[in-house]
């Protein structure tokens, strides 16, 4: 039989990762071997780069895709996405470089899928969930911080700033990449989102986050206050939408029971 999973590229987004590189990839190979692999790296000026293309020459499964200089996380995936379209496969994964997103729990992810989903979201925040090694303030602004993006757009998922995920091809087929917003994260949320209103199938599954032990962040402190304006924007949006949806059809049904009593009255 097969599966979706059968045709899966595991996309990693690399910055100056040069020592986390070479771990990620091996624990990718060891833990699911049928995958393939594209490694997407923005000129890292640690030679991240030519370390992809070592492992990429010794290793069929092993791709690289160059990118001029640093253009953000979601430029990356958003290439890499359209690198992954134009070839055979029929799932697209996102996962960090630093061992946040352990490659060995890459299965759990798969196995959702196969088993119907669309979409499946490696969760921090749902029961199962963990988060090791980050300081209780990080946790809290994080785990507060999607509490209240959920709030503000429904959906009912917990974690819609997670980047470690598992797509089928038709989800990102029906989107236009290039709307994406590349503040930030935010363009994880927004993909989410995207795919939730779209009727997608999207689930969540428990992972263990383990903060990086090598090499910095990418991260700046302007995201989370960037990232809940947006969201902010988005979900009084979507609200008014609904609210006018809501309203038009309220009108026609009270216009309709309107000019059937006035009938009703002239009989
Ligand atoms: N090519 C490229 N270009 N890669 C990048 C860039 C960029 O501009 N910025 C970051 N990366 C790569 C890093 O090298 C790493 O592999 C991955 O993207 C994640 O970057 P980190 O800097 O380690 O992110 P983080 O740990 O702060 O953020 C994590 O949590 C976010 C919020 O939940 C990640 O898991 C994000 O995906 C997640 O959205
Ligand atoms: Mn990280």
């Amino acid at each position: 039989m097969t599966n979706p999973s059968d045709a899966t590229l595991v996309i990693i987004p690399t910055y100056n990762e040069l020592e986390n590189l070479p771990l990620i990839v091996g624990r990718v190979r060891a833990a699911t071997p049928e995958v393939d692999i594209l490694v997407v790296d923005d000129n890292s000026p640690d030679g991240t780069g030519d370390k992809a293309d070592e492992l990429a020459a010794e290793d069929a499964r092993i791709n690289v895709l160059h990118r001029e200089s640093k253009g953000g996380l979601c430029g990356a995936y958003v290439a890499g996405f359209q690198w992954g379209l134009e070839r055979e496969y029929t799932v697209l994964c996102e996962m960090d470089a630093d061992g946040s997103h352990a490659p060995e729990q890459l299965h759990l992810l798969l196995s959702e899928i196969d088993s119907g989903a669309d979409l499946v979201i490696g969760s921090r925040y749902v029961p199962g969930g963990k988060v090791v090694n980050w300081p209780k303030k990080r946790w809290i602004l994080s785990k507060g911080g999607n509490a209240y993006i959920s709030f503000m757009l429904g959906g009912g998922l917990s974690d819609m700033t997670a980047g470690y995920r598992a797509y089928r091809r038709e989800v990102l087929e029906a989107m236009d990449l290039d709307e994406l917003s590349n503040a930030g994260y935010i363009f994880q949320v927004d993909l989410a989102w995207r795919a939730v209103v779209g009727g997608f199938d999207v689930r969540e599954v428990p992972i263990t986050f383990t903060e990086r032990e090598i090499g910095e962040s990418k991260l700046d402190g302007s995201f989370v206050k960037d990232s809940l304006v947006e969201v902010t924007r988005w979900g009084v949006r979507h609200r008014a939408g609904q609210a006018a949806e809501i309203a038009k059809v309220t009108k026609g049904m009270l216009g309709y029971e309107f000019k059937h009593w006035q009938r009703s009255r002239r009989r």
